[in-house]
């Protein structure tokens, strides 16, 4: 029927529409649905792959390296590429056609323009000596707001900035996990050992007191013995990016949500919001990165507390909609009862104790206006900007048709070859997310030098 036919009230004949019903769904049908879902994955991941099944990140021009990535003219870079004949010379599809590297060369030639080029310039992201990597949550109990997206791009800028990303997936969706390809067989190779192992260390200590009292300890469960042999290097996976690495996430991650609140409970002792960064920094990742993006659920659940526990910084994706801004809104009261509750009851003991109180502090909380339609929510944003004043990151990041409906294989603009696009497309497109960059490296480089010149007081 065509839509002009429509109203009112559609026609619908009840025999016509049972004829179209089918039968009821019980769980086998569910399994059935899932399993179309399942095959039709497997099939969109399979296209495109490179043999071997591994995902390979595109090449990069000089005309992007020089626009983008390293600070030089065109002219000066093949100067000296010709100069350097042991530095990377890229390849060309044609005879005289342009040059293409793949980012592993750009970032060596980028360590050849800091130790080579120009003083003046700034080839290698600022980054102070021996202070650990940076740890970014991007939260909000609302979902679809472009946390996963925000999280994603923001590494992949940081990457090509060269700076040496770390992601952790905290959905059990696995999102981030699937963009950058990585492949998680079961809750084991999540975060979930980490907190399993923090929450076992506990556990070790509070039966150290029960036999110094002359008490009998507590067994530890067999996976709580598993946990405690596992370290954060072995759940960390490369990706397609030389310098993007993934601690992946899959859909028995959610365990956790019913895993931590038993454990909680059996041991009221555990801090379970210093699991990850604790084990993170017991195990020398904090060292090893410059910067830790965590994407986090639609949830205030205890991998949400867990991960904004553990964040430096941390980044509220919503749209300039009056109920975005609502609900962020309400995000935000959670996040306060929920962190001062935790004060609270921890404070009590503290200081029934005489020990130090527990406080929770961020460097940096934003929040971030993304999918920005200016000619439809210009005004929002304003008021919105008047209400959140310095909270709210400077700048809009617009509402771009280049990501989100790319083929399977590229996952935003960052991957996509600009030669798929009009030019100017994809210049306005990339721009929103330089810029949604900008701002997070602007807030991270203040960060870094207040710590710097606070280490330097006496
Ligand atoms: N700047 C943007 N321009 C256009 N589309 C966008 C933009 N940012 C995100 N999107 C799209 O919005 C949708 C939701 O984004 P995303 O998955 O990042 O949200 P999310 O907050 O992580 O969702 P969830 O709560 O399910 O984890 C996706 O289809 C994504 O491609
Ligand atoms: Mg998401």
């Amino acid at each position: 029927m065509s839509s002009a036919e429509l109203p009112p009230y559609f026609n619908i004949s009840p025999d016509r529409a049972l004829g179209q019903l089918g039968d009821p769904t019980g769980t086998q049908g569910l399994a059935q649905i899932s399993e179309n879902y399942r095959r039709g994955r497997q099939d969109l991941v399979g296209r495109g792959l490179e043999e071997g099944g591994q995902r390979q990140l595109r090449p990069f021009s000089t005309w992007e390296i020089t626009k983008y990535l390293i600070p030089v003219a065109p002219q000066h870079f093949r100067r000296v590429l010709r100069q350097n004949p042991d530095l990377p010379q890229g390849r060309s599809e044609t005879e005289s056609g342009a040059k293409w590297f793949s980012l592993d060369e750009v970032l060596r030639l980028r360590a050849f323009f800091a130790a080579e080029g120009s003083k003046t310039k700034e080839y290698l992201p600022y980054r102070p000596k021996d202070v650990p990597a940076k740890i970014v949550a991007v939260a909000n109990f609302k979902g679809g707001v472009g946390k996963t997206s925000t999280c994603a791009h923001l590494a992949m800028s940081a990457a090509l900035d060269g700076y040496r990303v770390l992601m952790i997936d905290l959905d059990s969706q696995g999102s981030l996990t699937s963009i950058f390809g990585a492949q998680v067989e079961d809750e084991w190779e999540t975060v979930f050992p980490l907190l399993a192992r923090h929450y076992a260390e506990t556990l070790r200590q509070d039966n150290q007191r029960r036999i110094d009292r002359g008490e009998a300890p507590v067994a530890l469960d067999d996976s709580l013995s598993e946990a405690l042999k596992i370290k954060a290097p072995e759940l960390i996976k490369k990706t397609h990016w030389p310098n993007i690495d993934i601690i992946g996430a899959q859909l028995n991650l959610y365990w956790a949500e019913f895993q931590i609140p038993v454990w909680r409970m059996a041991s009221r002792g555990w801090k379970l919001w210093d699991a990850l960064t604790e084990t993170l920094a017991d195990d020398g990742i904090l060292d090893q990165y410059d910067l830790i993006f965590l994407d986090t659920p639609p949830a205030l659940g205890y991998l949400t507390i867990n991960g904004l526990a553990a964040a430096d910084i941390v980044l509220v994706p919503f749209g300039a909609s009056f109920l975005e801004f609502d609900s962020t809104g309400r995000f935000f009261d959670m996040l306060h009862s929920t962190f001062s509750s935790i004060e609270e009851s921890e404070n009590i003991a503290a200081r029934a104790l005489g020990r130090e109180e527990l406080h929770f502090e961020w460097d940096a909380i934003r929040a971030v206006v993304t999918r920005y339609d200016a000619s439809q929510q210009a005004e929002m944003a304003a008021l919105i900007q008047s209400y959140l004043g310095n909270t709210l990151s400077p700048h809009r990041q617009d509402f771009t048709a280049l990501i989100g409906q790319a083929g399977e294989q590229v996952h935003g603009i960052y991957e996509a070859d600009y030669r798929d696009f009009n030019r100017e497309t994809y210049v306005r497109g990339r721009e929103t997310f330089d810029r949604t960059y900008a701002a997070f490296k602007s807030l991270l480089l203040g960060i870094w030098r207040r710590d710097e010149l606070e280490a330097k007081k006496p």
